[in-house]
């Protein structure tokens, strides 16, 4: 009995001296002390021999014993699942993996370009709903009902309600800006526009434009074109020419579309221009004395200018792109070529 006592302090020693660095040591300590033939098991059966009137006593020593050798093994046992090695294996020179930023899409960076163009001549953004009713985008307009002019632009209605539509242009913004009275106005409106068009490389049922508009006391044609050419200069650079060519839009009167000088072939002729040196950018004009009365503005005290452009198209015009379906299939290896392009 005194032997094994013995045997068993020298074995705690053991144990308490015991600091293994690798699995393998953990594993050969593990056989030695708690294996089914280890030491453990060994002392246990040692019980047989013990008179009875000591069983209480040994078996306490016995106890404390397995239970330290347990203690150890846990203490140890993530060696096991090899963080012993792969913590010594995590190199700090290494670079580190960068996350991948997103890019602005196009279109955003174009709108934002204009926004900042014109916000440097005074004009704040408003905006509207997509989501319009046919007095905002129509008939406040000059758009009465049954008028021609309704079928330049193909309507997506609501079907749940009659008077609802998805705007066809954001010169609904304009409408809402008069409406709330306060004068002079100079907005622009940017924003997500609808018609219901079959899908092409030249036309989508979605795309986006900026609107302008401006309203005071003796505001002129002049002031349309100086603005106009002022904005397409610092979009473009100096070297691009204007044009003006008489046009109609039910809401402004006289009305004009604005070409500028092809910025690919600077005027001699190319695919792009359709070798007319010339490409349409917008349509402008004075506001039509009734729109401002439709909107509770007084046409004998106050006169403006308006225009409208699609965004895409002189996203396309200014990167060359062909394909309007680009901008809205989300490839990324289109979209991140434009970082910081603007
Ligand atoms: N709303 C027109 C369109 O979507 C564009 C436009 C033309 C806007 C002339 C204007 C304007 O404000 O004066 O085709």
């Amino acid at each position: 009995m005194e032997q094994i006592v013995q045997q068993i302090a020298a074995y705690t020693q053991e144990i308490q001296a015991f600091e293994p660095k690798t699995a393998e040591e953990l594993e050969q300590y593990r056989i030695k002390f708690l294996g089914s033939k280890g030491i453990v098991k060994a002392m246990f059966g040692e019980m047989k021999q013990v008179p009875n009137e000591r069983k209480k006593e040994f078996g306490q020593v016995l106890n404390s014993f397995k239970q330290l050798a347990e203690e150890k093994y846990a203490q140890f046992e993530e060696l096991k699942n090899g963080a012993g090695e792969a913590q010594a294996a995590v190199d700090f020179s290494l670079p580190a993996e960068l996350h991948r930023l997103g890019t602005r899409h196009p279109i955003s960076l174009v709108r934002n370009k204009i926004i900042h163009i014109f916000e440097r001549l005074g004009f704040t953004v408003a905006e509207g709903p997509e989501i319009e009713d046919d007095w905002h985008n129509f008939t406040a307009l000059n758009l009465p009902e049954n008028h021609p002019a309704r079928d330049m632009q193909d309507t997506f209605y609501i079907s749940k309600h009659p008077d609802w539509l998805l705007r066809t242009h954001t010169s609904s913004v304009q409408v809402r800006t008069m409406e709330a009275g306060k004068l002079p106005i100079r907005v622009i409106c940017p924003g997500r526009v609808y018609r219901n068009e079959t899908i092409s490389a030249r036309a989508h049922c979605f795309f986006h434009q900026v609107e302008g508009l401006y309203i005071d006391e003796n505001v002129s044609f002049a002031d349309l074109k100086q603005t106009l050419y002022h904005f397409v200069k610092e979009l473009f650079g100096e070297d691009v020419r204007i044009r003006f060519r008489p046009s109609y839009f039910p809401f402004t009167e006289p009305s004009a579309e604005m070409d500028i000088s092809c910025i690919i072939c600077g005027g001699e002729g190319c695919s792009v221009c359709k070798h007319t040196g010339w490409v349409e950018i917008l349509g402008c004009g004075m506001v039509h004395p009734k729109v401002l009365e439709n909107c509770g503005i007084d046409p004998e005290k106050y006169t403006g200018f308006a225009f409208g452009m699609g965004i895409e198209r002189i996203t396309m015009l200014k990167y060359q792109i062909k394909d309007l379906r680009l901008f809205s299939e989300n490839d990324t290896r289109f979209l991140e070529q434009f970082t910081g392009a603007i």
